[in-house]
Order: structure tokens, then C-alpha cells, then sequence
């Protein structure tokens, strides 16, 4: 019997525009599948529960010519990103109907895996040597079978943005009680993990976001000094409650040069992500002036990839991370949005300045099991 099988779409590069539902993201309802008989050569259905829209994915829509840590999204194919998926059939050893996966998945509602054509692989043609293989980040069976947490939990602290927040906190930050730390876009799903790292660790925690209710909320997680960047300059936030020693960049751009002007002499400089630079031109883009500063205060700026720290510390974070969350001393939530005809809009949320709105990692729930 055919099941109808919605999927999202990338349909055209957004170029340096954030993408439009309808134009570079398109919802598509017209397929269908036979669960019961469709092939898998080896693999394994899923149905798809959960989705995540985020900035990584705008990364992947990029124009071909420029160069990144990704490869690149393929037109024509359903988007990608983490997903939380249910094995219906399989033909995989050590993959049975029943088990929940998390990791890269498609944006449709069932999927034969693995899926080859659609995932970023690497290809040596098209990726420079600093892109990471997506293959390391491929759908792994949740290490928690009896559904202890939420589900949507792997979409924060437990799953890629939990792991990205301890891979850069416990291997590039190098905090000591005391110090403070500036975490810039605090409220996104890396963000409110890196404040409640430092808060654990005895730092002095500053952190914005780009509304009131996220302000409100990483409060609650024990920033000592939040605000709303879009309302408070943050030069007069850094001015009063600095100097840093460290600071942990989501954002890029200007807040970068702020954070050089007010750190400490020997401040260190965490890069995890830019997005406010994803979708702007590089001639459109806020230029650092600062950067002598960078040599005169002796300041250590450095960029990390999770997959590269993945595997010292990943066996860590899965050591420590669900009993931490269990215990309530790091905790999260999750804004769900119903219905993968609405991914399209979730997604673009993600990509503007104070997203959707709502504090709470953005989290689409495609079904129920
Ligand atoms: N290095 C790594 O391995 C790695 C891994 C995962 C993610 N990342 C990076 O980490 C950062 C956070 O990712 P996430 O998944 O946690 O994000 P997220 O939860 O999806 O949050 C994204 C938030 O970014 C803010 N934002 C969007 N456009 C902006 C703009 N133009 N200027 C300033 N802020 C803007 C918005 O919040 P507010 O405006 O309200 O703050 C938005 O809600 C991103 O830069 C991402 O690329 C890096």
C-alpha cells in the first residue's frame, strides 16, 4: 500500500540572500512510498520523527566556488540535517524495527537508508582539505533506549549541540574559576550549554540574545549579566561588566571586534560559528579594525570544528552529559514546531536575528511513532 511521502526540497542556492520558503526551500507533497515492500538493499527504512533546522544547513546551500568545513547541499535532493528517526524494516545487522537513531537524516518523512545521494560526502574534486567527512556525524542508535529524556533533548544538550559546546569548552577554553567569559547568540542551543559549562565551572557568565524572553531565559541558566543585543549596545555591556577573558563567538562580525576591544591582556578567543555572516556578501560584511590588538594584548583566537575534538572528548561528554541532565544541573528546552510542511519557515527563523522569537532550540516534529 503507498504511504505518501512529504519531503523539503533545495531547490536553487539562495546566493548571499537567506533562503525563501517557495523559491530556494520548497515543501513537496506529491510522492509516495510502499513501506512494506520498497527495497533496502542492505539498509534500513526510517520514519522520521524529529528534525532539526540549523545554521549548518544555510552553510551547505552555499554558492559551488566558495570554500568551506562542509560540502556542499545538491540541488534537487531533501535537505539534511540531525534528525531523530524510528527503524521500521531493516536489513542491517545491529539495526532493528524499534530502534531510535539520531544524526544526519533527510528532510522527508520516510527514508531508506542509508541515503547516498542527498548526504554531503566527501569528495575530494570539490573539498578543500579542511572539510570534515559528514560520514562521522551518520545516524547512530540512541544510547537510551527506555526514552528516559524527551526525545527533543538530543536536539540540545544531549546530541550535536551539547557535544559542540564541551568539545570547545573543555578543549579550546582553557577557564579558570573567576574568570569571565562573553558567550555572544547565548540563547541558541550551543549557547545556553556553553553558559551553563562556565556558570559550573565558577565563571562570571555574560551573554546575549536578540530578544527579551531569550534574555529572561538565560538568566535562568545563571547568567550573571544578560541582555538583548538588538536594544543594548553591547559595547556598553562589555564596557561595564569586562574585561573579558574569554569570549565565545556564535555570531562573527562586529561583536568580534567589541570582544577584541574590551579582553583582558592574554584573553582567549573561541570562534564556534558566524552567522551573521552566512547570508551577507563578504564586501557587505563588517571588516575587524582591531585586529593590532590581537598581537599587542597577547590574545589566543581559535577555531574549532566539533568533529575534529569529537573523538578525545566525545566519550566524555557521553560519560557525563545524560547524567548531569538527569540530575537537573544542565538542563534545556526545546520550541517544537508541528508539521514538516512548516520546515521551510523554521529553518529561515533560525537564520535571522532573534530567530524565532522563542527561547528554546527550534525542534520540528515530523510524526509521532
Ligand atoms: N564549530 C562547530 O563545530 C559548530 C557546531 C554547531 C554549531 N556551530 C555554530 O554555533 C552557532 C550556534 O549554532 P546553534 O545550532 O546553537 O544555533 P541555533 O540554536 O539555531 O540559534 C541560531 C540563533 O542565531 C541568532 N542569529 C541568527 N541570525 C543572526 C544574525 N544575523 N546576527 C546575530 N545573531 C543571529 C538567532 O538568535 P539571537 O539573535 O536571538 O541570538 C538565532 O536564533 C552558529 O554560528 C553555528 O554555525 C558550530
Amino acid at each position: 500500500m503507498l504511504t505518501q511521502n512529504p519531503r523539503v526540497v533545495f531547490a536553487k542556492r539562495p546566493g548571499t540572500r537567506i533562503p525563501v520558503p517557495g523559491e530556494h526551500i520548497i515543501f513537496e507533497s506529491s510522492r509516495s512510498i510502499d513501506l512494506d515492500s520498497v527495497p533496502l538493499n542492505g539498509g534500513f527504512l526510517t520514519k522520521t520523527l524529529m528534525l532539526s533546522p540549523e545554521p549548518f544547513m544555510r552553510e551547505r546551500m552555499r554558492d559551488l566556488h566558495v570554500p568551506s568545513y562542509s560540502t556542499h547541499a545538491v540541488l534537487g535532493e531533501p535537505l539534511v540535517s540531525f534528525g531523530l528517526v524510528v527503524v521500521l524494516r531493516s536489513e542491517k545487522e545491529g539495526i532493528n524495527p524499534g530502534d531510535h537513531l539520531y544524526g544526519l537524516t533527510t528532510w522527508e518523512a520516510y527514508t531508506v537508508q542509508p541515503y547516498v545521494e542527498g548526504r554531503a560526502r566527501h569528495n575530494a574534486e570539490e573539498a578543500p582539505d579542511y572539510t570534515f567527512d559528514v560520514d562521522s556525524l551518520a545516524l547512530q542508535v540512541v544510547p537510551d533506549p527506555k526514552g528516559t529524556f524527551p526525545w527533543s533533548r538530543y536536539f540540545t544538550v544531549l546530541g550535536a549541540p551539547g557535544l559542540t559546546a564541551f568539545c570547545g569548552f573543555e578543549g579550546c577554553t582553557d577557564a579558570k574559576p573567576g574568570e569571565t567569559i562573553y558567550v555572544s547568540s547565548g540563547a541558541s542551543a550551543v549557547g545556553i550549554v556553553v553558559i551553563q559549562l562556565a556558570k559550573a565551572k565558577g565563571l562570571k557568565v555574560i551573554a546575549s540574545a536578540g530578544t527579551d524572553n531569550k534574555v529572561e531565559y538565560m538568566r535562568s541558566l545563571g547568567a550573571d549579566v544578560a541582555f538583548n543585543y538588538r536594544t543594548t549596545p553591547v559595547a556598553d555591556v562589555l564596557k561595564k561588566h569586562g574585561p573579558l577573558d574569554l569570549y565565545w563567538d556564535n555570531v562573527g562580525g562586529e561583536v568580534v571586534e567589541l570582544a577584541i576591544e574590551y579582553s583582558r591582556l592574554h584573553a582567549r578567543l573561541i570562534m564556534c560559528g558566524s552567522i551573521s555572516e552566512y547570508s551577507v556578501a563578504p564586501e557587505q560584511r563588517h571588516g575587524i579594525k582591531n585586529t593590532s590588538m590581537i598581537f599587542k594584548k597577547r590574545l589566543r583566537i581559535e577555531g574549532f570544528l566539533v568533529p575534529d575534538l569529537a573523538p578525545r572528548l566525545a566519550p566524555r561528554f557521553f560519560a557525563e552529559m545524560p547524567g548531569l541532565v538527569a540530575e537537573g544541573k544542565i538542563t534545556a528546552k526545546e520550541h517544537i514546531t508541528e508539521g514538516l510542511e512548516n520546515g521551510p519557515d523554521a529553518l529561515v527563523a533560525v537564520l535571522k536575528e532573534g530567530g524565532n522569537g522563542a527561547a528554546g532550540k527550534p525542534v520540528i516534529r515530523v510524526a509521532t511513532e
